[in-house]
């Protein structure tokens, strides 16, 4: 029998998963379904109730459920702990629904793996504090980089993630003009400024020379952001892409135990978005 897999999210219309994890299946010859699912907000627990009581196996999960999956889980990794999120679900064959976080895993794979990039030599500049900052949190930390920054509009929520940490790693948490004078190796943009072409107000020269900038974001054109880090000399500006399908791949490893090639998937995304542009 084949077995079912679903993304549930509001909106869920512009998902790639569906691709995504049709690839991977392909691939490594898996036989598995994967659907997208649309939620109403307050019908989050029934929509997984009728998921599960029709065999279904597992589940991504994304905006605006990543909470409400992690009170939901009966079981939770410790990155989802961490993260207070989840975007994976597990479902055992006694109906257990086992939560992870597979975003930070995500983009350390696309940062180390793909982009060559040394996280544990780097002093890391985060921006933004919300849901998307906690999930890629507890892999940075992993990392044991030189140090992590915290900057965020609301000053006040950079120091509640700060606290979160506290007893795992040091996470220095300012406001975005108290960066001026300090320089950073990588600097990530965590916010979701980039869904509305904006950027977040940051002083220029915090960008080491030949540093790195990455947006979570993905999108056909460059962001503002990353725009930004090119006129401020990165030497390498890339959008969320890479993550989103290392964060499919650790899913699908968490519900196959194999994990897919992700490089030939990542190209022909790129080539997906390289199409739709002309
Ligand atoms: P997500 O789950 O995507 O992280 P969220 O929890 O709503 O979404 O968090 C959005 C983040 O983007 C916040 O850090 C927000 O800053 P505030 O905490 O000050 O609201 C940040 N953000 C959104 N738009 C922004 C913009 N134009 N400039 C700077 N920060 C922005």
């Amino acid at each position: 029998m084949t077995d079912k897999y679903a993304v549930i999210g509001n909106p869920i219309g512009h998902s790639k998963s569906p691709d995504i994890h049709r690839m991977f299946a392909n691939q490594t010859n898996q036989d598995m379904a994967y659907t997208a699912l649309q939620a109403e907000p307050d019908q989050f627990d029934s929509a997984i109730d009728e998921f599960i009581s029709s065999n279904g196996m597992g589940l991504n999960i994304t905006l605006p459920f990543k909470q409400e999956a992690f009170r939901l889980a009966n079981q939770l990794s410790v990155h989802a702990q961490r993260s207070g999120a989840v975007n994976t679900l597990i479902i055992s064959s006694t109906g257990e629904i086992h939560g992870d976080n597979t975003d930070g895993v995500g983009l350390l794979r696309d940062l180390t793996k793909n982009l060559n990039i040394k996280v544990n030599e780097a002093r890391i500049l985060v921006l933004g504090a919300g849901g998307a900052v906690r999930g890629i949190l507890p892999s940075l930390i992993d990392e044991k980089p030189v140090s992590i920054t915290l900057a965020n509009r609301t000053e006040s929520k950079a120091h509640d993630i700060a606290n979160l940490f506290l007893e795992v790693f040091p996470i220095s948490p300012n406001r975005y003009d108290q960066l001026a004078g300090k320089t950073f190796d990588l600097i990530i943009n965590g916010t979701s400024s980039s869904v509305t072409h904006s950027m977040p107000e940051i002083p220029n020269r915090i960008l080491e020379l030949n540093g790195f900038v990455y947006d979570l974001m993905y999108a056909s054109e460059p962001t503002p952001f990353l725009k930004w880090g090119i006129s401020q000399g990165a030497s390498l500006a890339t959008d969320g892409l890479g993550m989103l399908v290392e964060q499919a791949a650790q899913s699908f490893y968490l519900w196959r135990s194999i994990l897919p090639e992700t490089e030939i998937v990542i190209k022909t995304l790129k080539q997906q978005f390289q199409t739709h542009r002309h």
